[in-house]
């Protein structure tokens, strides 16, 4: 299958490796052209951590270095299915998503990889609604196992199952959504941000001292070290999202802490300071 990946970020790029591993033909997608050069040495690094491990042979990273594309020209992206992984707000989604229809038409399959903006309101802004549907990945992508496929109200059987066979085909395990505010992973580990931030914002402890105790117990990464990874600024987007979408439920409130990171451009580890600082 030829796979469009839009945007090369944190998750774009992760997303389209393991297509390119798969063997789909990919197109990687970003407007910005440091970020595009910054994924092709992210994947490479990755591709060959994975030889390290004895994952990957040196055939299958020159197979799926042929089958990767970067570029910042939309009118490249002419493929059969798209994963849009830009930044998550409505109206800058529904622009891409607009010009990509002109460029693919209606038989092309347009999934976003959103974390929380509802598929349905993606479709009901797009000219061919019936084909979108949600394929969210989990960060980082090319690790991760699970990916949620989500079925707007409008979304045709026959997208969902593509989706499912194409989820299949990149080695994932799979699991169908319904359309609702945070899917199923996000909506359950929206308390784990915004607990840890309540503790931190009561001075109880600090957020390595949090970390550290969450780790303890058995998690990979606290809160912080989590945020950190996925992006302050995306985190901060979905939970306020989400928060909206629940009806301003309290559970949900956005925290001034990470307000305040995101504005000052502390992204985290994209950015070299988040909660922590990074080399
Ligand atoms: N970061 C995570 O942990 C995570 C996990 C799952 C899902 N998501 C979702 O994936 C999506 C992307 O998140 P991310 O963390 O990779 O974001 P990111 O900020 O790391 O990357 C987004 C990329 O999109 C590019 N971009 C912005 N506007 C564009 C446009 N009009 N055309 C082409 N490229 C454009 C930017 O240059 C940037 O490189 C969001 O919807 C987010 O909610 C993120």
């Amino acid at each position: 299958m030829k796979v469009g990946v839009i945007g090369a970020g944190v998750m774009g790029r992760g997303i389209a490796q393991v297509s390119a591993m798969a063997g789909h033909k990919v197109v990687l997608f970003d407007i910005n052209h440091e970020v595009l050069e910054a994924a092709k040495t992210a994947v490479t690094k990755n591709l060959n951590k994975a030889i390290e491990l004895g994952k990957l042979s040196e055939e299958g990273k020159r197979s799926a270095e042929d089958n990767m594309q970067y570029t910042n020209s939309i009118a490249d992206v002419r493929v059969e299915l798209i994963i849009e992984a830009i930044v998550e707000r409505l109206d800058v989604k529904t622009k891409v998503l607009a010009d990509l229809a002109e460029i693919n038409g209606e038989s092309t399959i347009y999934a976003s990889n959103t974390s929380s903006i509802p598929l349905t309101q993606i479709a009901a802004n797009f000219v061919y609604p019936k084909q979108v549907v949600g394929i969210h990945y989990f960060n980082p992508a090319h690790i991760m196992k699970l990916v949620e496929v989500i079925s707007a109200e409008q979304t045709s059987p026959e997208v969902v199952k593509v989706a499912l066979e194409y989820v299949k085909s990149v080695n994932k395990t799979c699991v169908v959504a319904k359309d609702a505010p945070g899917f199923i992973v996000n909506r359950v580990a929206r308390h784990f941000y915004v607990e840890g931030l309540k503790i931190l914002e009561e001075d109880v402890a600090s957020h390595d001292v949090i970390d550290d105790l969450v780790r303890a117990s058995g998690f990979k990464m606290g809160p912080f070290q989590l945020m950190d990874l996925i992006g302050v600024e995306t985190n901060l987007s979905v939970t306020e999202s989400m928060y909206k979408l629940f009806n301003y439920d309290q559970k949900f409130r956005p925290n001034r802490i990470q307000q305040k990171k995101a504005q000052a451009g502390y992204y985290g580890r994209k950015s070299g300071k988040g909660f922590y600082t990074y080399e």
